[in-house]
């Protein structure tokens, strides 16, 4: 029989989950669907629709915004998986009649550094930038990698200062440290890879980057995908590679897909499909 799985979400029709997840599928030779689901945004409602899909035999589901703490609330989370720091989960899975939950994320965003743009984050200056879910995503797997520093920076400091305090323990994890600063204060300051996990590409915005930022060789990532925002050419300016989020987005995906189906599915094929549109 067909193994059912889906992405939640609220809005959710936009969501290229779907097209990934197929490719996958028929890449693997797996016998399972995977749709679309919205929910209504009180979290009541929320959690009524994931144990709906449940109990009519589902056997995954994806969450996207804004309900991955929500998620997080109603799944059972290994105290090892990054959904238990990111205190957010994007994936669950159904084992033995529990909800199980991971966040794939940070993962997601590691391999496509890593293996897809051969940059290597080990003794790297990082700045992270956005406070938001999206930067607790990936805050412990970055760290995992032994950054030589990490600096979070953010419109509303507090939020970034919170964060930091969050992600305390994993300092050991760097030779220079954690820390939180505003923009204004990035001035002087010189990074090898600058990660923006703000919503600002979204609205054709960018966070107010001081000039100069970019160390000789710098790689600069956009979390949004499918356009050049305001912060990779920017980042171009300054000499940068400047990369969108769509490997991260495949990524986190596959991640999924193993956890689900224990098969590891090609990534490079898929990312190309989506960058070609064919
Ligand atoms: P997500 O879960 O996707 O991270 P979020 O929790 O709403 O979304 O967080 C959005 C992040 O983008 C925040 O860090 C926000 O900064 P503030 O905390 O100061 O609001 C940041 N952000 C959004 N628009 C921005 C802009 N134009 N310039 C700089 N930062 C921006």
């Amino acid at each position: 029989m067909t193994d059912c799985y889906a992405v939640i979400g609220n809005p959710v029709e936009h969501s290229k989950s779907p097209q990934i997840h197929a490719a996958f599928a028929r890449q693997t030779g797996q016998d399972m669907s995977y749709t679309t689901l919205k929910s209504e945004l009180e979290p009541s409602k929320f959690s009524v629709t994931v144990r709906k899909f449940f109990d009519e035999g589902g056997k995954g589901l994806n969450v996207t915004v804004p309900f991955k703490h929500e998620a997080r609330k109603i799944t059972i989370v290994a105290p090892g998986d990054n959904a238990y720091d990111a205190d957010a989960v994007n994936t669950i899975k159904l084992e033995g009649g529990k909800l199980i939950g991971y966040n794939t994320d940070g993962i997601g965003l590691v391999t496509d550094l890593e293996r897809n743009l051969g940059f290597p984050i080990a003794g790297k200056r990082v700045l992270l930038m956005g406070a938001g879910g999206a930067t607790y995503g990936v805050m412990h797997p970055v760290l995992a990698k032994h950054p030589e520093s990490l600096v979070v920076a953010n419109r509303t400091l507090e939020k970034a200062v919170t964060l930091v305090r969050h992600f305390r323990k994993f300092e050991p994890f760097t030779a220079g440290g954690i820390s939180a600063l505003p923009y204004p204060d990035l001035a002087g300051a010189q990074f090898d890879l600058i990660v923006n996990a703000t919503s600002a590409g979204l609205s054709g915005e960018m966070p107010p980057l001081p000039p100069d930022l970019c160390a000789p060789g710098a790689l600069a990532y956009d979390m949004v995908y499918g356009r050049v925002t305001p912060f990779m050419a920017f980042a171009r300016q300054c000499g940068a590679r400047a990369v969108d989020g769509l490997g991260m987005l495949v990524e986190q995906a596959a991640e999924s897909f193993f956890i689900w189906r224990n098969v590891r599915p090609q990534t490079a094929p898929v990312i190309a499909m989506l960058r070609t549109g064919t």
